[in-house]
């Protein structure tokens, strides 16, 4: 019997596995009731910050379902709260950012001494976690993807468009391309940290990159994703890019140098795989499919298991969502992905 991080790595080595590994964006949030009681007496960055508190969230999803990995408690936003720009999360709404980015001064005000200190509580609550678990599961460290961070912080909230970022970038590209590139090196300090407390593979989440044309992910998104990974690739670390309505930027996403890349849930698995036979590919079901009845659900990543396994052999495919889980998903549907997925190598033997 392989433990469930060994199945995880083996798909980083492309190496054979009984069934695809399996983790969920989100697994720990507010569709669990632990978590919400957890909240209810804790804020969020305090939960971040204290390692009992951070492990007890992280492990309950790993209590409830068969999963194959665990992901630290934090938040991609911990960065521009090191860098100074003053990050809140109000109850029930998005994040808020006291002091955006606008001009050159703005970019000067950033507090990069010290950074590395003030973002110590993360490779803590890794080092934490990992000790918990043990090395029967994975852990997978997380950091965000430099425009997206970029994106929060010039626009100081959650948006659609992210028009002020997007304006930026075209109204003072020199101004985008600096801020862009602290942050990358910010990013790639903070992720060394949770390496080497413990964590097996790191995410870079771009949840916003897909607002970028191509020309633009080109020009301001790779280079910085490419600082990222060629600092951890010289340590021999391996790297997940999660870019959310990126199908369009597809054939130029290998340009940013990663291991593997996560898909949403609209962009087939199958394109990803003929342009990239290498990589680990990882998703994609839509974390809307969780609303609907659990026969829909089963059918659905039964599908997504088989096209794994005709198009990658199963090999260098994990498991996941498109997005992460929503809050008020039902838990019993994300019990029946998962089992779903649990069952997979069993009964595929069983018909083989
Ligand atoms: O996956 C996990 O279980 C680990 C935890 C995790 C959180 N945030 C905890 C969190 C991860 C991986 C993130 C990443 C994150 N944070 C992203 C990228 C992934 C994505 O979902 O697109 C982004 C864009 C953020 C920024 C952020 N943090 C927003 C927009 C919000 C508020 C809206 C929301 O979705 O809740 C947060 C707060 C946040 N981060 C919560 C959690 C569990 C909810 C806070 C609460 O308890 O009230």
């Amino acid at each position: 019997m392989i433990s469930e991080r060994q199945r995880f790595l083996a798909a980083f080595a492309g190496e054979p596995v009984d069934r695809p590994p399996l983790w969920l964006m989100r697994q720990a949030g507010r569709y669990l009731s632990g978590y919400r009681e957890v909240r209810a007496a804790h804020g969020f960055w305090d939960v971040c910050k204290t390692p009992a508190l951070s492990t007890q969230v992280a492990l309950e999803p790993l209590g409830l379902f068969p999963l194959d990995a665990a992901i630290v408690f934090s938040d991609i936003l911990v960065i521009p709260d090191a860098l100074g720009l003053e990050v809140t999360f109000g109850p029930d709404q998005g994040p808020a950012i006291g002091r955006r980015l606008q001009s050159p001064r703005d970019l000067e005000a950033w507090k990069t001494e010290g950074l590395i200190e003030r973002l110590a509580f993360v490779p803590n609550a890794v080092r934490h976690l990992r000790q918990a678990i043990g090395d029967r599961y994975a852990l997978l460290g997380f950091a965000g993807a430099p425009f997206t961070l970029f994106a929060y912080m010039c626009e100081g909230k959650g948006s659609d468009d992210f028009k002020e970022a997007r304006t930026l970038l075209y109204r003072d590209p020199e101004l985008a391309t600096r801020a862009l590139t602290l942050i990358a090196d910010a990013v790639a300090t903070l992720l060394e940290s949770e390496l080497a407390a413990g964590a097996d593979v790191v995410q870079l989440f771009d949840t916003w990159g897909g607002l970028l044309s191509r020309d633009e992910y080109r020009a301001f998104a790779i280079p910085a994703l490419r600082r990222i990974t060629d600092r951890l690739h010289a340590g021999g670390h391996r790297v997940l890019l999660f870019v959310r309505g990126g199908h369009h930027l597809l054939p130029i996403l290998g340009e940013a140098g990663i291991d593997g890349l996560s898909l949403d849930w609209r962009t087939p698995l199958s394109e990803a795989r003929a342009l990239y036979p290498e990589l680990v590919l990882q998703g994609n079901l839509d974390p809307v499919l969780l609303f609907a009845p659990i026969a829909a659900v089963r059918k659905k990543t039964r599908a997504l298991l088989e096209e794994a396994q005709k198009t990658s052999q199963g090999r260098r495919t994990i498991i996941n969502l498109g997005h992460g889980i929503l809050p008020g998903t039902p838990v019993e549907a994300v019990r029946a992905l998962c089992e779903e997925v649990a069952s997979f190598g069993s009964s595929a033997a069983a018909t083989r």
